[in-house]
């Protein structure tokens, strides 16, 4: 498959979104997070990934994957979040984008309600996150976080995944940073990820009075650049 990735734009929103919906139909942490499937409400997933995404596309770095024969298709995306050095303060631009971010989500939640999402699960899970990258993340120059990837179900073990990956490890390894993700599944996220450089470092437990999931946080060390000098 000859592959292409671009920065997301917002006419690629909705196709990233198919990726997001198809690809964690069956992911763990998706069905912890919507326990009551009866509840689930696909609009509203909508429209919260949507808010998302715009946030991410001024803010983040969202990527897409075409197939360059198709390329009206997307077959998957990612969503880093760019580090953060120590010493520098988040700018007011970005303190208040997540402030806006959040505005707009309490709208939302107002006009569609929760539609099926766990609430007393995603602040579990958010303290859960919290406290875990806290513990993790010491290194000064902060971390490139996957916050999110994704690819089609037919289209995934094809390299669009690698494709997506290796344009952001290569930017974190010019600038000698470190990268970061949570998987929601052991298999075979964990080993796909290996392939990458990344280390599985911890199992972030999430336990909602016994029913509990496990969320595999792994860390890639940047891979040293070559001064390309021939002694
Ligand atoms: C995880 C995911 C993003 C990987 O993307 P992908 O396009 O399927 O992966 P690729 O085809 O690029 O494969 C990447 C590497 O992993 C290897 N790999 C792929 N599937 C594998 C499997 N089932 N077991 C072991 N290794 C595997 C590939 O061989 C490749 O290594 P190589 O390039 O050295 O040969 C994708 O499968 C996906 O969206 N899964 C469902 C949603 C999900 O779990 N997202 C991540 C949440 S954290």
């Amino acid at each position: 498959m000859a592959l292409e990735v671009s920065l997301m734009t917002p006419a690629d929103i909705d196709g990233a979104i198919d990726t997001v919906q198809q690809a964690f139909a069956e992911d763990p942490y998706n069905r912890w997070i919507y326990n009551d499937r009866s509840k689930f409400s696909p609009v509203r997933n909508r429209v919260s990934l949507t808010l998302r995404y715009q946030w991410g596309i001024k803010h983040g770095l969202c990527q897409v994957c075409r197939e360059m024969t198709n390329p009206t298709k997307i077959l998957g995306t990612a969503m880093w979040i760019p580090p953060q050095h120590i010493a520098n303060p988040e700018s007011w631009a970005h303190y208040l984008s997540s402030w806006y971010l959040w505005f707009r989500q309490v709208a939302m939640n107002t006009y569609y309600g929760r539609g099926g999402l766990n609430v007393k699960r995603y602040w579990l899970w958010k303290e859960a996150q919290a406290e875990v990258q806290k513990e993790l993340w010491t290194d000064e120059n902060g971390y490139y976080f996957c916050n999110v990837v994704t690819v089609l179900p037919e289209a995934q073990g094809k390299g669009v995944g690698r494709a997506l990956m290796e344009q952001v490890l290569a930017i974190a390894d010019k600038e000698g940073r470190k990268c970061y993700l949570e998987s929601s599944r052991k298999e075979p996220n964990v080993a796909i990820y290996e392939k990458f450089g990344f280390e599985l470092v911890k199992e972030m437990k999430c336990d909602d009075d016994g029913d509990a999931i496990l969320l595999f946080c792994m860390i890639r060390e940047p891979v040293p650049q070559s001064t390309g000098l021939v002694f």
